[in-house]
């Protein structure tokens, strides 16, 4: 029998930067696949910035028995009102395929159940990959809007 894994969610603030920045540095696999650049420390600041000044939007760090395993960044009431969208789910690379990435859905799921009616996921790039997991996860493939983003929806009623 698996045993399911609980993670600890908890939103990032200012002082979150560094441990954002060297989750970022542990997924060097998943930075090549979208074809981005290594982002540096300031770099993260300007994105925690940015988050902090939509209120819609929710980053989280994933905890694990009090160790940073994860980030999960998605936005309620988008793109209307009943939905949110998971923009990103990163979990550190040496620590993926151990049931953290479907822990952080289900209980984001857990989160907004009553609230939202529809959680989209957004990929990015050719991520098949991802694309597998999120179905793994019970989305379904909806659209992709042009070659570089697919979206999967889940509903949650
Ligand atoms: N291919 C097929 N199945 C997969 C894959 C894969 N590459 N990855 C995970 N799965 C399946 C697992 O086998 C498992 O199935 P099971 O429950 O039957 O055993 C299920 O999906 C859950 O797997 P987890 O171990 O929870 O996955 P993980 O912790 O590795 O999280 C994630 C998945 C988030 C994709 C992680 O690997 C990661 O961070 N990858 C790099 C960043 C990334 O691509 N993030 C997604 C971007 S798109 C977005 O966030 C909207």
């Amino acid at each position: 029998m698996k045993v399911s894994v609980h993670l600890d969610l908890l939103p990032v603030t200012a002082d979150s930067a560094p441990v954002v920045h060297s989750l970022y540095l542990n997924c060097p696999t998943y930075i090549a696949l979208i074809g981005a650049e290594t982002p540096t420390l300031n770099d993260i600041r300007r994105e925690l910035e940015t988050l902090r000044h939509d209120t819609r939007r929710q980053a989280l760090l994933l905890l694990h028995e009090d160790h940073v395993v994860g980030f999960l960044d998605y936005k309620v009431a988008y793109p209307d009102l009943h939905s949110a969208t998971i923009s990103l789910l990163l979990i550190d690379e040496s620590l993926q395929g151990r049931g953290l990435g479907k822990a952080a859905v289900e209980q984001l799921e857990t989160l907004l159940k009553g609230r939202m009616d529809r959680l989209y996921a957004v990929v990015y790039g050719s991520n098949e990959q991802a694309k597998r997991f999120w179905e793994k996860v019970g989305f379904s493939h909806l659209r992709d809007s042009g070659p570089t983003l697919s979206w999967y929806l889940k509903p949650l009623k």
